[in-house]
């Protein structure tokens, strides 16, 4: 099995959807901010205040070349800017997970745990710079995803349901 990549924009919901995933296939999950968080023993708010963005994303490329040497059979969430890394196309089969960003948003505040989820996500403080950031990414996103899922409004089951027959064609 080629490892699958979910990309998409922060809340748009990789980590539930690679969950579900997981029940339903053989899949192994991971998660590159988990990853990344673990090679630091520091959550990733901390890791953007105390050595800033720049020193994340040099991590992100870090991540993407073991996931790239190292890793197969294997479900991979990503940061919403993990898109970037150089080698992305080769790591595996790239699912862009899409929203409009007000579904987005509406999907984190209504999330039992909306403060953590918005608290802990650095570029999530400003909502206009968010929004602006979401309107620079999405033609990026599309323009390197293999498949792209449109999530809007649809349950978790049927959107991994959606994934596993497509990258099974
Ligand atoms: C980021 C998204 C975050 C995390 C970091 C930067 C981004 O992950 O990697 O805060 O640049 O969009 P999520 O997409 O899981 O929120």
């Amino acid at each position: 099995m080629k490892n699958i990549v979910l990309i998409g924009f922060m809340g748009v919901g990789k980590g539930s959807v690679a969950r579900e995933i997981v029940k339903h296939s053989d899949y192994m999950a991971v998660d590159t901010d988990d990853l990344i968080e673990s090679m630091e023993n520091r959550k990733i708010k901390k890791i953007f205040e105390e050595e800033g963005e720049k020193y994340f994303r040099k991590l992100e490329k870090r991540v993407a070349k073991w996931l790239e040497k190292s890793v197969s059979d294997t479900l991979i969430s990503t940061g919403g800017g993990f898109y970037k890394v150089d080698n992305l196309k080769k790591i595996g089969t790239i699912v862009l997970l899409d929203a409009p960003f007000e579904k987005i948003l509406q999907r984190l505040q209504e999330h039992p745990n909306a403060k953590r989820k918005l608290a802990k996500r650095p570029l999530l403080q400003d909502l206009q710079k968010a929004k602006a950031l979401y309107e620079v990414r999405r033609p990026e996103y599309l323009a390197v995803a293999d498949i792209v899922i449109d999530v809007t409004d649809k349950s978790l089951a049927k959107i991994a349901k959606e994934i596993l027959k497509k990258v099974k064609k």
